[in-house]
């Protein structure tokens, strides 16, 4: 998995370097292990290396470059080889004839390599992509035109691949995708391509989203799509309805900060047009008249799966049969699925390869699949049957955050649709939560929690009932960007083997709300780690004597327990940032994670 980018620049367009640099900078979310760029003009210019994009800047000879008008460029998350400077895009033929990037995994690429190997080409790198220039080059010795051999080349890949390429001697930049996310771009005097619209989005909010098996030739004057068969192909344009500032951080120091900060207006756009106060009644006119009629399943991977749990649980409570899956665990062979069953896979990137391929098992035996994805267009949106967007916005950060809270609250949404149970109340619970996320936002005391706890052993996290994915989530969140132990855990089996793990150096964070029998049960498990002299930092509403056990104590306002697990939540991502901060970890992105996880 990783970001590319392709630029063709009109006349008076744009320098591409300026263009790939900045593109690649919106896109090292999806990978950061190495970062390259061709520049076309008379020639290939490769440059490239090992680590994040600021190496690669810091190591380009830019009184040699500029003016150039076409080129692409590549953000690396390492599949085939380590980082290092030769595995790193672009690459290129052994004769430079061509310079490719590509994001995917190209399954045959080892019987190509060894006919490759058998013709005489020395391969540079260990890397599955490299033998596409060279198939490419390798039809071009053969006579085929630049497109020709471009679309032959590709023709012999097994895989998923989006991959773009620039040629020495035309103005061109040519792009294919098969299962893996490529956005054109048009702009007044330019095209763009990239894995994802932050990309280009400075430059336009004009989009074709190339579909799997589609080809684009983007030259100077003109955009062609074609199918397989070489057909043009008419694609309609889409504009997006991003503000580009979104793609930035705004004068916050880490995006996952802002991202953070952004959960209150990410919420109202969930809810825009969805919720009726006066009824109670919710439209997802997106599902159209989907109800299920039987057992929902839900797969989902790392905090996509927390959301899941959610919802399987709320639909559970409204008597809709629902369960979950971590989609790499899911198996149609063994999970009873079938033409009359709802698959819903969650997925903010719409592009996570487990959950994908969940997704795929159900469509092949007929099932009904809805996304529940962040991203219009996203691999997910187009295979489903049914699509509801979260619109969070983009989430740049790898650590999840505001799509988190978008996603529990749209399951809300899609559990009380599914179930045909309205409630005013409800309504009115979740029209309050942006308001109340603001109020956590402006007087959490997280900060201070993390400078007394940094530096611990380890963090626990313990809830019940919708606080059990939250506990699950401020673990993987804690653990992701501070890289310390944590882990979350149903309260209740705390007592049946982690009690042990416990002391006075693991903090544990109990989020309690209500004084319901929920509440009740929690407060003793906290008592049974309070009494072994264990930190406890309670996030509570205030409802129960939980405050009475605890150390630290971070507010939530009252609310449902669906509606309070969701502000919970916000407290402990604040918690882990600003323990991360004390570190000085690489918030936005961790090492060994990449934000959009495409492979197996
Ligand atoms: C969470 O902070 C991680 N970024 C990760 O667990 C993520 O939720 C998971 O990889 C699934 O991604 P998706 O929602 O894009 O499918």
């Amino acid at each position: 998995m990783c970001g590319i980018i392709g630029y063709v620049g009109a006349e008076h367009g744009d320098d591409a370097l300026e263009v790939l640099l900045d593109g690649l900078s919106q896109l090292e979310y999806r990978g950061y292990d190495s970062a390259g760029i061709a520049l076309a003009d008379g020639g290939i210019n490769v440059h490239k290396c090992q680590g994040e994009l600021s190496a690669l800047k810091s190591a380009l000879p830019m009184e040699r470059l500029g003016g150039e008008k076409i080129g692409i460029g590549h953000t690396r998350w390492s599949t085939h080889g380590p980082p290092s400077d030769a595995n790193s895009h672009p690459h290129t033929d052994m004769d430079e004839q061509v310079a490719v990037v590509h994001n995917g995994i190209i399954e045959n690429y080892q019987q190509l390599r060894d006919d490759l190997t058998d013709a005489g080409v020395e391969f540079q790198s260990d890397t599955d992509t490299e033998v596409v220039p060279h198939l490419i080059a390798h039809y071009r010795d053969e006579g085929l035109d630049y497109e020709a051999a471009f679309r032959t080349a590709i023709n012999r890949l097994e895989g998923s691949y989006a991959i773009a390429a620039v040629f020495d001697g035309i103005e061109a930049v040519y792009a294919v995708r098969n299962e893996s996310p490529l956005v054109l771009g048009i702009a007044d005097d330019g095209y763009f391509l990239g894995s994802d619209v932050p990309a280009f989005i400075k430059y336009t909010d004009q989009v074709i989203y190339l579909e799997d098996g589609q080809f684009a030739r983007l030259t100077p004057t003109e955009l062609v799509v074609t199918g397989e068969n070489g057909r043009t192909i008419e694609t309609s344009i889409e504009t997006i309805n991003w503000d580009p500032e979104d793609a930035g951080k705004s004068g916050y120091d880490h995006y996952m900060l802002k991202e953070i900060n952004e959960q209150p207006t990410a919420l109202r756009e969930c809810f825009r047009g969805r919720l009726d106060e006066l009824t109670g009644r919710i439209e997802l006119s997106e599902l159209g008249a989907l109800k299920p009629d039987g057992m929902v399943t839900f797969v989902a991977c790392g905090t996509s799966y927390h959301a899941a749990m959610v919802g399987t649980r709320l639909l559970q409570e409204r008597g809709v049969p629902a369960q979950a899956f971590l989609a790499s665990e899911f198996d149609s062979d063994a999970v009873p699925i079938d033409s009359e069953s709802v698959v819903v896979g969650v997925t903010q990137s719409g592009e996570t390869a487990d959950t994908m391929r969940a997704l795929r098992e159900a469509n092949s035996v007929g099932a009904t699949t809805v996304a529940v994805t962040n991203v219009v267009g996203s691999s997910a949106a187009r295979e489903t049957d049914e699509v509801l967007y979260i619109r969070a916005g983009p989430e740049i950060s790898v650590a999840a955050t505001k799509t988190f809270a978008s996603q529990q609250a749209a399951l809300t949404l899609l559990a009380t649709v599914f179930s045909d149970q309205y409630s005013r109340k409800l309504v009115q619970e979740l029209r309050a939560v942006p308001d109340q996320i603001q109020s956590v936002l402006d007087t959490s005391s997280a900060r201070e929690v993390a400078e007394t706890y940094h530096g611990s052993d380890a963090y626990f996290f313990i809830g019940r009932g919708y606080h059990y994915p939250v506990a699950l989530e401020g673990a993987l969140k804690m653990k992701e960007i501070t890289y310390t132990h944590a882990e979350g855990f149903a309260a209740g089996e705390l007592k049946h083997g982690p009690l042990a793990l416990v002391s006075e150096d693991t903090p544990i964070f109990a989020i309690v709300t209500g004084d319901g029998r929920l509440a009740e049960k929690t407060i003793s498990n906290v008592k049974e780690v309070e009494a072994r002299g264990t930190p406890v930092v309670a996030v509570t509403d205030g409802e129960s004597n939980v405050e009475r056990y605890a150390d630290h104590v971070l507010k939530v306002p009252a609310s449902s327990a669906v509606t309070s697990s969701i502000v919970a939540n916000v407290q402990l991502q604040l918690v882990a940032y600003w323990t991360a901060n004390e570190f000085g970890r690489s918030i936005d992105k961790p090492r060994n994670l990449a934000k959009s996880v495409t492979v197996e």
